[in-house]
């Protein structure tokens, strides 16, 4: 059920938010607000330490050498967090890799960094995703 509130704001922070909105397509106030606040919840999930869901994408030269086999290392220490892993080819060099992951934050966390800083891997990011509704 929806429950409806009014919010007061500075003018100059609503005509902000006005043009945030409108960049990232909104129809209305109301559902990017509602982004807004289950967005710092999932946040605070993951500070928190909870279960959580995320992604994470590794491009990389294939060429570079031991680096595959590297990768392969890490996900099978930390088989347990891993949901699926597809390997994109994107073009005569590089490969993205993209891991599924989920399990406690922290040890998700510990698995992100360790792949992004691995030598040879040219990009790396972990998307934090969670359902926002661990607080309640
Ligand atoms: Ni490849």
């Amino acid at each position: 059920m929806l429950k409806r509130f009014s919010i007061s704001l500075e003018e100059n922070l609503l005509k902000d938010f006005d043009s945030y909105i409108a960049k990232r397509q909104y129809d209305n106030r109301s559902e990017a607000i509602r982004d807004l606040i289950r967005k710092s919840f999932v946040r605070q999930e993951w500070e928190a330490g909870h279960n959580v869901v995320g992604v994470i994408s590794l491009v990389y030269d294939h060429h570079q050498p031991q680096l595959q086999e590297k990768i392969t290392e890490l996900q099978h220490n930390y088989h347990h967090l891993i949901n699926s892993t597809t390997h994109i080819h994107m073009d005569h060099d590089h490969c993205l890799e993209v891991i599924i992951v989920r399990g406690k934050a922290k040890k998700v966390q510990e698995l992100a960094e360790s792949l992004i800083a691995t030598r040879g891997v040219k990009d790396g990011n972990l998307a934090m995703n969670s359902t926002g509704d661990h607080l309640h």
